[in-house]
Protein backbone atom coordinates (compact mmCIF):
# COMPACT_ATOMS: atom_id res chain seq x y z
CA UNK A 1 0.00 0.00 0.00
CA UNK A 2 2.72 2.29 1.25
CA UNK A 3 5.17 1.71 -2.16
CA UNK A 4 1.76 2.51 -4.01
CA UNK A 5 1.41 5.08 -2.87
CA UNK A 6 5.04 6.42 -2.50
CA UNK A 7 4.72 6.01 -6.79
CA UNK A 8 1.86 8.03 -6.67
CA UNK A 9 3.49 10.72 -5.00
CA UNK A 10 6.78 10.60 -6.58
CA UNK A 11 4.46 11.05 -9.89
CA UNK A 12 2.01 13.62 -8.84
CA UNK A 13 5.19 15.87 -8.01
CA UNK A 14 7.25 15.18 -11.38
CA UNK A 15 3.93 16.50 -13.36
CA UNK A 16 3.51 19.41 -10.72
CA UNK A 17 7.25 20.51 -11.15
CA UNK A 18 7.31 20.46 -14.51
CA UNK A 19 4.05 21.87 -14.44
CA UNK A 20 5.74 24.92 -12.41
CA UNK A 21 8.48 24.75 -15.16
CA UNK A 22 6.29 25.60 -17.81
CA UNK A 23 4.35 28.41 -15.99
CA UNK A 24 7.57 29.91 -14.77
CA UNK A 25 8.94 29.47 -18.59
CA UNK A 26 5.65 31.42 -19.68
CA UNK A 27 5.97 34.39 -16.94
CA UNK A 28 9.86 34.78 -17.81
CA UNK A 29 8.80 35.32 -22.02
CA UNK A 30 5.65 37.39 -21.13
CA UNK A 31 6.88 40.54 -22.41
CA UNK A 32 6.96 39.16 -25.43
CA UNK A 33 3.76 37.85 -25.22
CA UNK A 34 -0.07 38.63 -25.14
CA UNK A 35 -2.71 37.54 -22.72
CA UNK A 36 -5.81 38.53 -23.48
CA UNK A 37 -9.52 38.27 -25.06
CA UNK A 38 -8.35 37.66 -28.48
CA UNK A 39 -4.95 38.06 -28.60
CA UNK A 40 -5.58 41.35 -27.13
CA UNK A 41 -2.72 43.02 -24.58
CA UNK A 42 -4.27 43.97 -21.60
CA UNK A 43 -3.10 47.12 -20.33
CA UNK A 44 -3.71 48.46 -16.56
CA UNK A 45 -3.12 52.45 -17.03
CA UNK A 46 -3.14 54.65 -13.78
CA UNK A 47 -4.00 58.74 -14.21
CA UNK A 48 -3.21 61.72 -11.82
CA UNK A 49 -6.46 62.92 -11.46
CA UNK A 50 -8.70 65.18 -13.39
CA UNK A 51 -7.14 68.22 -12.25
CA UNK A 52 -6.93 70.50 -15.04
CA UNK A 53 -7.95 71.18 -18.80
CA UNK A 54 -4.92 69.79 -19.41
CA UNK A 55 -5.12 66.42 -17.90
CA UNK A 56 -8.82 66.25 -19.79
CA UNK A 57 -7.22 66.67 -22.93
CA UNK A 58 -4.65 63.96 -21.75
CA UNK A 59 -7.31 60.96 -20.45
CA UNK A 60 -9.27 61.22 -23.66
CA UNK A 61 -6.47 61.04 -26.10
CA UNK A 62 -4.99 57.76 -24.03
CA UNK A 63 -8.76 56.56 -24.20
CA UNK A 64 -9.66 57.49 -27.43
CA UNK A 65 -6.15 55.85 -28.82
CA UNK A 66 -6.90 52.81 -26.94
CA UNK A 67 -10.39 52.69 -28.45
CA UNK A 68 -9.07 52.60 -31.80
CA UNK A 69 -6.75 50.21 -31.57
CA UNK A 70 -7.37 46.94 -32.34
CA UNK A 71 -4.76 45.20 -30.25
CA UNK A 72 -5.11 46.52 -26.89
CA UNK A 73 -7.65 46.39 -24.51
CA UNK A 74 -7.20 49.45 -21.70
CA UNK A 75 -8.25 48.98 -18.00
CA UNK A 76 -7.86 52.71 -16.76
CA UNK A 77 -8.23 53.92 -13.14
CA UNK A 78 -8.24 57.38 -11.65
CA UNK A 79 -5.73 58.18 -8.97
CA UNK A 80 -7.82 61.75 -7.71
CA UNK A 81 -4.20 63.15 -7.11
CA UNK A 82 -3.33 60.47 -4.37
CA UNK A 83 -0.16 58.67 -4.91
CA UNK A 84 -1.74 55.84 -2.33
CA UNK A 85 -4.61 55.40 -4.95
CA UNK A 86 -1.70 54.81 -7.71
CA UNK A 87 -0.10 52.52 -5.83
CA UNK A 88 -2.99 50.40 -4.58
CA UNK A 89 -3.86 50.76 -9.05
CA UNK A 90 -0.53 49.55 -9.38
CA UNK A 91 -1.09 46.94 -7.17
CA UNK A 92 -4.21 45.70 -8.27
CA UNK A 93 -2.98 45.29 -11.85
CA UNK A 94 -0.36 42.88 -10.89
CA UNK A 95 -3.35 41.37 -8.99
CA UNK A 96 -4.89 41.07 -12.14
CA UNK A 97 -1.90 39.98 -13.81
CA UNK A 98 -2.19 42.35 -16.73
CA UNK A 99 0.27 42.56 -19.59
CA UNK A 100 1.46 46.33 -19.12
CA UNK A 101 1.10 48.79 -16.59
CA UNK A 102 1.27 52.52 -17.54
CA UNK A 103 1.07 55.48 -15.27
CA UNK A 104 1.32 58.91 -14.61
CA UNK A 105 2.79 59.31 -11.45
CA UNK A 106 1.33 61.46 -9.09
CA UNK A 107 4.19 62.95 -7.56
CA UNK A 108 7.78 61.85 -8.16
CA UNK A 109 9.33 59.80 -5.41
CA UNK A 110 8.22 56.75 -3.30
CA UNK A 111 7.30 54.30 -6.35
CA UNK A 112 10.37 51.61 -5.60
CA UNK A 113 8.62 49.38 -3.97
CA UNK A 114 5.52 48.65 -6.33
CA UNK A 115 7.46 48.90 -9.24
CA UNK A 116 9.47 46.70 -7.68
CA UNK A 117 6.72 44.57 -7.90
CA UNK A 118 5.83 44.64 -10.80
CA UNK A 119 9.51 43.60 -11.97
CA UNK A 120 9.00 40.90 -9.85
CA UNK A 121 5.59 39.81 -11.54
CA UNK A 122 7.63 40.26 -14.74
CA UNK A 123 5.16 43.31 -16.42
CA UNK A 124 6.74 46.34 -17.97
CA UNK A 125 6.13 49.22 -17.02
CA UNK A 126 5.83 52.51 -19.16
CA UNK A 127 5.55 55.91 -17.62
CA UNK A 128 3.69 58.65 -19.36
CA UNK A 129 3.47 62.56 -18.56
CA UNK A 130 5.56 62.83 -15.93
CA UNK A 131 8.97 61.06 -14.97
CA UNK A 132 9.72 59.07 -11.57
CA UNK A 133 12.82 59.07 -9.35
CA UNK A 134 13.60 55.27 -9.51
CA UNK A 135 16.09 52.89 -10.92
CA UNK A 136 15.85 53.27 -14.36
CA UNK A 137 15.55 49.72 -15.04
CA UNK A 138 12.19 49.39 -13.45
CA UNK A 139 10.31 50.80 -16.20
CA UNK A 140 11.13 50.66 -20.18
CA UNK A 141 10.22 54.47 -21.29
CA UNK A 142 8.98 58.00 -20.52
CA UNK A 143 7.06 59.55 -22.60
CA UNK A 144 6.37 63.39 -22.18
CA UNK A 145 7.92 66.50 -22.22
CA UNK A 146 10.67 68.36 -21.23
CA UNK A 147 9.48 70.07 -18.09
CA UNK A 148 12.83 71.91 -17.63
CA UNK A 149 13.02 73.37 -20.74
CA UNK A 150 9.11 74.77 -20.34
CA UNK A 151 10.36 76.54 -17.33
CA UNK A 152 13.31 78.27 -19.04
CA UNK A 153 11.48 78.53 -21.97
CA UNK A 154 8.93 80.86 -19.84
CA UNK A 155 11.73 82.80 -18.17
CA UNK A 156 12.85 83.61 -21.18
CA UNK A 157 9.43 84.62 -22.67
CA UNK A 158 9.85 87.22 -19.27
CA UNK A 159 12.91 88.86 -20.35
CA UNK A 160 12.49 89.04 -23.93
CA UNK A 161 9.02 90.92 -23.12
CA UNK A 162 9.16 92.58 -19.57
CA UNK A 163 12.24 94.24 -20.50
CA UNK A 164 13.59 96.71 -17.68
CA UNK A 165 16.58 97.42 -15.03
CA UNK A 166 14.12 98.06 -12.21
CA UNK A 167 12.57 95.10 -10.17
CA UNK A 168 10.37 92.91 -11.34
CA UNK A 169 8.16 91.32 -8.71
CA UNK A 170 7.10 87.70 -9.70
CA UNK A 171 4.66 85.49 -7.68
CA UNK A 172 5.01 82.19 -8.52
CA UNK A 173 1.91 79.37 -8.59
CA UNK A 174 3.59 76.52 -8.22
CA UNK A 175 1.98 72.44 -9.47
CA UNK A 176 1.54 69.80 -7.17
CA UNK A 177 4.43 69.30 -4.22
CA UNK A 178 6.61 66.72 -5.35
CA UNK A 179 5.31 66.38 -8.99
CA UNK A 180 7.86 66.39 -11.61
CA UNK A 181 6.25 69.60 -13.68
CA UNK A 182 6.48 71.28 -9.92
CA UNK A 183 10.15 70.42 -9.55
CA UNK A 184 11.34 70.70 -13.02
CA UNK A 185 9.45 73.93 -14.01
CA UNK A 186 10.80 75.93 -11.24
CA UNK A 187 14.24 74.56 -11.96
CA UNK A 188 14.27 75.74 -15.25
CA UNK A 189 12.96 79.12 -14.74
CA UNK A 190 14.68 80.16 -11.74
CA UNK A 191 18.24 78.63 -13.42
CA UNK A 192 17.56 81.32 -16.31
CA UNK A 193 16.65 84.33 -14.10
CA UNK A 194 19.54 83.54 -11.36
CA UNK A 195 21.45 86.00 -13.66
CA UNK A 196 19.29 88.79 -13.65
CA UNK A 197 19.14 90.18 -10.68
CA UNK A 198 16.30 92.68 -10.99
CA UNK A 199 14.09 89.72 -11.51
CA UNK A 200 12.72 88.03 -7.96
CA UNK A 201 10.66 86.02 -6.92
CA UNK A 202 9.17 87.45 -4.01
CA UNK A 203 6.14 84.33 -2.74
CA UNK A 204 5.80 81.09 -4.47
CA UNK A 205 3.55 78.83 -3.08
CA UNK A 206 1.52 75.51 -4.86
CA UNK A 207 -1.83 75.61 -6.37
CA UNK A 208 -1.64 71.84 -7.10
CA UNK A 209 -2.51 72.73 -11.00
CA UNK A 210 -6.11 73.95 -10.26
CA UNK A 211 -8.03 76.64 -10.96
CA UNK A 212 -9.85 76.76 -7.63
CA UNK A 213 -6.57 76.46 -5.73
CA UNK A 214 -4.84 79.03 -8.29
CA UNK A 215 -7.44 81.56 -7.40
CA UNK A 216 -7.38 80.94 -3.80
CA UNK A 217 -3.26 81.39 -3.31
CA UNK A 218 -3.37 84.08 -6.07
CA UNK A 219 -5.96 86.07 -3.38
CA UNK A 220 -3.58 85.25 -0.54
CA UNK A 221 -0.51 87.03 -2.63
CA UNK A 222 -2.32 90.11 -3.87
CA UNK A 223 -3.60 90.61 -0.07
CA UNK A 224 0.12 90.76 1.03
CA UNK A 225 1.64 92.36 -1.86
CA UNK A 226 -1.14 93.70 -4.08
CA UNK A 227 0.71 96.95 -5.64
CA UNK A 228 4.12 94.81 -6.07
CA UNK A 229 3.33 92.36 -7.92
CA UNK A 230 4.61 92.63 -11.79
CA UNK A 231 4.51 89.08 -13.40
CA UNK A 232 2.54 85.92 -12.34
CA UNK A 233 4.17 82.67 -12.81
CA UNK A 234 1.71 80.32 -13.41
CA UNK A 235 2.89 76.17 -13.69
CA UNK A 236 -0.44 75.71 -15.56
CA UNK A 237 -2.75 77.48 -17.09
CA UNK A 238 -5.69 76.37 -15.06
CA UNK A 239 -4.08 78.50 -12.06
CA UNK A 240 -2.88 81.22 -14.13
CA UNK A 241 -6.91 81.76 -15.23
CA UNK A 242 -8.06 81.05 -11.51
CA UNK A 243 -5.39 83.88 -10.86
CA UNK A 244 -6.98 86.31 -13.53
CA UNK A 245 -10.09 85.62 -11.56
CA UNK A 246 -8.25 86.79 -8.47
CA UNK A 247 -6.81 90.02 -10.10
CA UNK A 248 -9.74 90.85 -11.35
CA UNK A 249 -11.75 91.03 -8.26
CA UNK A 250 -8.78 92.55 -6.61
CA UNK A 251 -9.40 95.54 -9.10
CA UNK A 252 -6.41 95.06 -11.12
CA UNK A 253 -6.40 94.42 -15.22
CA UNK A 254 -4.81 90.99 -15.67
CA UNK A 255 -2.41 90.77 -18.46
CA UNK A 256 -1.71 94.90 -18.45
CA UNK A 257 -1.12 95.88 -14.60
CA UNK A 258 0.46 92.39 -14.23
CA UNK A 259 1.98 90.22 -16.43
CA UNK A 260 0.81 86.44 -16.73
CA UNK A 261 3.00 83.38 -17.99
CA UNK A 262 2.13 80.25 -17.92
CA UNK A 263 2.31 76.19 -19.27
CA UNK A 264 0.02 73.73 -21.03
CA UNK A 265 -1.38 75.95 -24.02
CA UNK A 266 -4.71 74.95 -23.73
CA UNK A 267 -7.43 76.19 -25.26
CA UNK A 268 -8.78 78.23 -22.28
CA UNK A 269 -5.44 79.72 -22.49
CA UNK A 270 -5.77 80.86 -26.13
CA UNK A 271 -9.06 82.27 -25.24
CA UNK A 272 -7.26 84.33 -21.97
CA UNK A 273 -4.42 85.75 -25.05
CA UNK A 274 -6.79 86.27 -26.96
CA UNK A 275 -8.76 88.71 -24.46
CA UNK A 276 -5.37 90.29 -23.79
CA UNK A 277 -5.97 88.65 -19.83
CA UNK A 278 -2.66 86.20 -20.51
CA UNK A 279 0.42 87.27 -22.04
CA UNK A 280 1.79 84.02 -22.52
CA UNK A 281 1.66 80.05 -22.89
CA UNK A 282 4.31 77.98 -23.12
CA UNK A 283 3.35 74.30 -24.93
CA UNK A 284 2.90 71.35 -22.96
CA UNK A 285 1.36 68.61 -24.96
CA UNK A 286 -1.29 66.24 -23.61
CA UNK A 287 -2.12 64.04 -26.39
CA UNK A 288 0.22 61.49 -25.68
CA UNK A 289 -2.15 58.37 -26.66
CA UNK A 290 -1.22 57.38 -30.10
CA UNK A 291 2.84 57.40 -28.69
CA UNK A 292 1.44 55.19 -25.71
CA UNK A 293 -0.26 52.78 -27.80
CA UNK A 294 2.75 52.20 -29.96
CA UNK A 295 5.10 51.75 -26.97
CA UNK A 296 3.15 49.08 -25.69
CA UNK A 297 3.29 47.43 -28.55
CA UNK A 298 6.79 47.85 -29.34
CA UNK A 299 7.52 46.79 -25.71
CA UNK A 300 5.48 43.59 -25.96
CA UNK A 301 7.11 42.80 -28.96
CA UNK A 302 10.57 42.72 -27.73
CA UNK A 303 11.59 45.88 -29.36
CA UNK A 304 14.33 48.25 -27.72
CA UNK A 305 12.40 51.63 -26.84
CA UNK A 306 14.15 55.12 -25.92
CA UNK A 307 14.34 55.70 -22.34
CA UNK A 308 13.05 58.98 -22.84
CA UNK A 309 10.63 59.52 -26.08
CA UNK A 310 10.19 63.73 -25.95
CA UNK A 311 7.31 66.01 -27.31
CA UNK A 312 7.90 68.89 -29.83
CA UNK A 313 6.41 71.85 -27.94
CA UNK A 314 5.95 75.58 -29.36
CA UNK A 315 5.42 78.88 -27.23
CA UNK A 316 2.45 81.18 -27.72
CA UNK A 317 1.30 84.62 -26.73
CA UNK A 318 -0.39 87.36 -27.54
CA UNK A 319 1.18 88.08 -30.74
CA UNK A 320 0.06 84.59 -32.54
CA UNK A 321 -2.91 83.22 -30.18
CA UNK A 322 -5.68 84.32 -32.59
CA UNK A 323 -3.74 82.80 -35.90
CA UNK A 324 -3.18 79.25 -33.65
CA UNK A 325 -6.38 79.26 -32.02
CA UNK A 326 -8.56 77.32 -35.18
CA UNK A 327 -5.45 74.71 -35.03
CA UNK A 328 -5.66 73.41 -31.56
CA UNK A 329 -6.68 70.04 -30.78
CA UNK A 330 -6.97 70.38 -26.77
O1 LIG B 1 2.03 66.74 -15.77
C1 LIG B 1 1.52 67.70 -16.62
C2 LIG B 1 0.83 68.75 -15.83
O2 LIG B 1 -0.18 68.19 -15.05
C3 LIG B 1 0.13 69.82 -16.64
O3 LIG B 1 0.94 70.88 -16.99
C4 LIG B 1 -0.90 70.26 -15.68
O4 LIG B 1 -1.90 71.07 -16.25
C5 LIG B 1 -1.37 68.95 -15.22
O5 LIG B 1 -2.24 68.95 -14.22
Amino acid sequence: MNKVFATFLSAAMSISLLAGCAAGNKSASSDASSGGKDGKIIVGFSQVGAESEWRTANTKSIKDSAEADSQIELKFSDAQQKQENQIKAIRSFIAQKVDVIAFSPVVQTGFDTVLQEAKAANIPVILTDRAVDADPSLYKTMIGSDFVEEGRKAAKWMLDNVKTDKPVNIVELQGTVGSAPAIDRKAGFEEVIKDHANYKIIKSQTGDFTRAKGKEVMEAFLKSDGKNINVVYAHNDDMAIGAIQAIEEYGLKPGKDITIISIDGVKGAFEAMMDGKLNASIECNPLLGEQLMQAIKDVKAGKEVPKWIKTEEGIFDTTNAAKEFPNRKY
